[in-house]
């Protein structure tokens, strides 16, 4: 589910493509039918490019198709780290394509289909080439089927950290913010692209299998030779990168909140106080509701694991947290995600400020209104702040800067906070709300904000987001 804010019509993508000389004929198509050199241009069958162009991940992300769904069948033994696994998605050609890619690393390559025909491969890094046997007309659905396996090998990238498939003690758990998806899952694995999904995870029977959305059968739809498999379904749009599963040893609490599922689970080790996240998940959708609009998921939840990460992921629906969330604000951070960042997503990195300025503002929203100190005075307390806290931009801080806590994380929050004292409280929390219907399930960039605030306000509002988003300096109030 890709929306482009300006689609190239076919003959525009076919005209680039001949400007570009890249032309492929398409098998069983007459060489005359597709010259260049004929006015037939738009039958041309050309490849689907590589990336989307996202500056911080060129690779990640394809050209020439639109994800609809993923159906991911993963048979994992923890014991032996081995998971044998087969990958369908359904796409829909947005040009005529000769081949496309998907972006996947590691795992063993079984064989791939291509609307039920054995289609040819390659591998380069992270691109997987597939070449159908015949040529996708564009706005024709098509199905890919990658059946594959091996050891999943969790992304290390210097800057970002561990992402992707991560082994546990008794299992594993999938996080892959911003590029880890395909450790354990061939992707379209850019945030423009979402699709709905359906997990079928088979394990030996008494581990427990959790991933986005609801359970069909309380999780369990097969038992056999001392497998299960459980299936899950997330029925709303999702990027790539939020897809997740656990799988290991859990304790499970169920309830529902603001109508919707509320779907918890601690490793053992951490469940001491296995009722904390139950009930501040609750908690927090509660008031986030209040403040931020309706929930825009059928179910919520969280997952304590034990990883060898360094942070919780807002994966959709219900977050993974790498250890017992100490607190509330925790809780409430990914949880505001499944407004901002989940349901509002990015089209592009570089405007992640979007995800985790919002995310973390909304920590200081809660405190403001459950006993804490005002936003003002958080913000004040930052706002002293010399040296390097300003140096990098909050509306593009770099790919190694993405997840920096001062310029992305507090400074994005300072910034709205910033427009709210600009715009005043009735404004502004409308504004918050609007944001968040308006842009429901979609995806945007930072300039459909500033022009949303704009409107909203009345106000000219460009020199305020110009020195909060794109200076590295601290701005004047
Ligand atoms: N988005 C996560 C959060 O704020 C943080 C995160 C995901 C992260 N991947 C990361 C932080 C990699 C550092 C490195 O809630
Ligand atoms: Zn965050």
């Amino acid at each position: 589910m890709l929306r482009r804010p300006t689609p190239l019509t076919t003959s525009a993508t076919a005209a680039l493509a001949v400007a570009a000389s890249l032309i492929v004929m398409v098998p069983g198509t007459s060489s005359a039918s597709s010259s260049s050199t004929s006015s037939s241009a738009a039958d041309a069958f050309t490849p689907g490019s590589s990336g989307l162009g996202d500056p911080y991940f060129p690779h990640a992300g394809n050209g020439g198709y639109d994800v609809g769904h993923y159906d991911l069948k993963l048979r994992y033994d923890p014991k032996s780290d081995h998971l044998s696994a087969t990958a369908t998605i359904t796409a829909t050609a947005t040009k005529n394509l000769s081949r496309f890619n998907l972006d996947f690393s590691g795992l063993k390559i079984g064989a791939i289909e291509v609307n039920g025909k054995r289609a040819s491969y390659q591998r380069k890094g992270q691109e997987l080439v597939i070449t159908p046997k015949h040529g996708l007309p564009s706005g024709e659905k098509f199905t890919v089927e990658v059946a594959y396996s091996g050891k999943p090998k969790a992304i290390n990238d210097e800057a970002l950290g561990l992402e992707g498939w991560i082994t546990t003690k008794d299992g594993a758990t999938a996080v892959s913010e911003p590029d880890g998806a395909r450790s354990w899952f061939p992707a379209n694995d850019n945030p423009q692209d979402k699709a709905t999904f359906t997990f079928r995870v088979s394990t030996p029977a008494g581990v427990t299998v959790l991933a986005n959305g609801e359970p069909k059968n309380s999780g369990i739809v097969g038992v056999r030779h001392g497998w299960t498999t459980s299936r899950w379904e997330m029925s709303q749009p999702m990027a790539p990168y939020l897809a997740m599963v656990a799988i290991g040893k859990f304790k499970v609490s169920e309830g529902t909140v603001n109508g919707v599922p509320n779907i918890t689970a601690y490793d053992p080790t951490l469940a001491k106080q296995s009722q904390y996240l139950h009930r501040t998940t609750a908690k927090a959708i509660q008031w986030e509701s209040k403040v931020f609009g309706t929930y825009p998921f059928s179910s919520t939840g969280g997952i304590a694991d034990v990883l060898k990460v360094s942070y919780a992921l807002e994966t959709q629906g219900r977050p993974v947290y790498d250890m017992a969330p100490g607190d509330d604000l925790e809780i409430v951070h990914e949880l505001a995600h499944q407004w901002f960042g989940d349901s509002v997503g990015l089209k592009s990195w570089k405007d992640i400020w979007l995800n985790e300025g919002f995310a973390t503002y909304a920590e200081w929203l809660y405190q403001e209104q459950h006993g804490g100190p005002s936003a003002q005075k958080t913000f004040a307390n930052y706002y002293k702040k010399k040296g390097d806290f300003w140096k990098l931009k909050t509306g593009d801080p770099g790919k190694a800067g993405m997840f920096d806590w001062n310029a992305v994380y507090l400074r994005g929050a300072m910034t709205l906070h910033a427009l709210r004292t600009k715009i005043g409280d009735d404004t502004f929390f409308s504004l918050l709300r609007t944001w968040a219907e308006d842009n429901r399930h979609g995806t945007v960039v930072t300039r459909d904000f500033t022009d949303l605030a704009e409107k909203e306000s009345g106000q000219d509002l460009d020199a305020l987001f110009d020195a909060w988003l794109y200076h590295a300096a601290k701005p004047k109030l």
